[in-house]
């Protein structure tokens, strides 16, 4: 019977053939292991000489790192292996003999395995993250369906530049310019009006030149807009929702979660409510904690950000930053115009900001003002005006970074091992 390598378990001590590529090999003169993935997983099949033919033997002793095999045998639990199971193998077929795999089991520098991504996505670490990413983006799906929200494509190819224009990809549509997007933001809020509550999921693009482990050039995010919804409501829905990824992924990603030996405790401490605290109090807070030349009206940097989410054991919402350091589109406090009704979630364990979120403008006039103010044109924003000309509503939305909540979730450093194929300031290839 053909099976998988995570369906096995539903043939213990039955023959079953897979179809797999050999991740690694060891040999005897009477034994040879061999650590086999099919892409569902990872097992160990062993071949035993005195018990199968003397060719399948000698076909075992010479198979190389990443051929391709048939493999048939008994399938026998195994307490030690992290599958539970182990194949006694009987019977090989070889489809494909891979030569000279470049990435062998001894150690390599990240530049060359980033040179090698397309095969480094085989590697068991790399196998975890890609199901890690997945999970994530299913347990999104599920939950703003159980939330009433309607999947709203947003284009990639825009005519406006809604998070300033300093990072920026230029390029041509026909004779026009055009812009890749930064956020799909804009095109949600149009979608909330039209459907009340909308999420978006998709790629964006920023020409940042910073070279840390956290920015990419590309990268995918989930942006949720809901109309007739404020500040505090939009929060409390950010925090169900990493809540509830955090949950999901701890439920559905435990063989992922102890190979990359994360620390799972501080998964399950994910709880709503998180806790909140507003940027007047961050800096006082810096100021007498190690930052003592940070001003008022500057921006965190991540040693700020790390200093304030180690106070907590979950994420914290920090809200309320000046008008002056945030887009356009954000709508003052009602009680003070120089802070905006906006927060940034920044995670636990050094992990950075993860949701960036506002209530927007919903006033004609004053949205008009912010433009004129951020040096942006009304004809360009016309229809983005529109939805604040015709039955204009309180709405609040925000965008989660979806590699960043994947590093956090995994417990890994740099943000480019989370996406298939990373896209950094100096690296587009492969
Ligand atoms: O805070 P940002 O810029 O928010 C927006 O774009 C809003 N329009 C979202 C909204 O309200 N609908 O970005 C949101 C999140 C950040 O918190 C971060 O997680 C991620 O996107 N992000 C990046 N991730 C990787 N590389 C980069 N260069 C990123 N820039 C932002």
């Amino acid at each position: 019977m053909k099976t998988t390598i995570a369906q096995i378990g539903a043939s213990l001590d039955q023959e079953v053939t897979l179809g797999a590529w050999v991740a690694n090999k060891r040999s005897s003169g009477k034994i040879a292991f061999l650590q086999l993935r099919d892409g569902t997983g990872f097992i160990q099949g062993v071949v035993v000489k005195a018990e199968v033919a003397e060719d399948v033997f000698q076909i075992a002793k010479g198979l190389t790192q990443e051929s391709a095999i048939y493999v048939s045998g008994r399938v026998q639990a195994d307490e030690r292996a992290p599958s539970g199971y182990e194949l006694i193998v009987h019977k090989i077929e070889v489809i494909h003999e891979a030569t000279d795999y470049p990435i062998t089991p001894k150690e390599h520098g990240t530049e060359f395995l980033m040179d090698h991504r397309h095969l480094w996505l085989r590697s068991k670490r790399q196998h975890a993250l890609m199901k890690i990413r997945n999970e994530i983006i299913h347990a999104t799906y599920r939950f703003f369906a159980d939330h009433g929200f309607t999947k709203l494509d947003a284009p990639i190819l825009t005519s406006s530049a809604p998070e300033g224009t300093t990072e920026l990809f230029h390029t041509k549509y026909f004779e026009e310019d055009a812009y890749l997007s930064q956020t799909g933001q804009l095109y949600a809020e149009a979608g909330a009006m039209a459907l009340g509550r909308v999420f978006t999921f998709g790629p964006t693009f920023r020409a940042e030149k910073s070279k840390t482990r956290r920015h990419l050039i590309e990268f995918w995010m989930i942006e949720a807009e809901m109309a007739f919804l404020e500040h505090e409501e939009s929060l409390q829905l950010q925090e169900n929702y990493v809540a509830y990824l955090a949950d999901q992924v701890v439920r559905h990603c435990q063989t992922e979660l102890k190979l990359l030996d994360r620390d799972v405790s501080k998964l399950e401490a994910i709880r709503a409510p998180f806790p909140r605290i507003t940027y007047d109090e961050a800096v006082a807070w810096l100021q007498e904690n190690g930052f003592s030349e940070l001003q008022w009206g500057e921006d965190f940097g991540s040693p700020h950000e790390t200093a304030l989410a180690e106070r907590f054991d979950r994420p914290v919402f920090i809200t309320n930053y000046p008008r002056a350091l945030k887009p356009f589109y954000m709508q003052p406090a009602p009680d003070r115009d120089d802070v905006v009704l906006c927060a940034d979630l920044i995670a636990p364990e050094g992990y950075g900001e993860i949701i960036g979120g506002s209530e927007r403008i919903h006033d004609y006039d004053l949205l008009t003002e912010e433009l004129t103010r951020h040096n942006l044109s009304l004809d360009e924003y016309g229809w983005y005006l529109d939805l604040r000309k015709y039955g204009s509503v309180p709405h609040a939305g925000f965008g989660l970074g979806l590699e960043r909540t994947v590093a956090w979730f995994g417990g890994v450093d740099h943000v480019r091992e989370t996406i298939p194929f990373p896209r950094l300031l100096n690296r587009m290839y492969p």
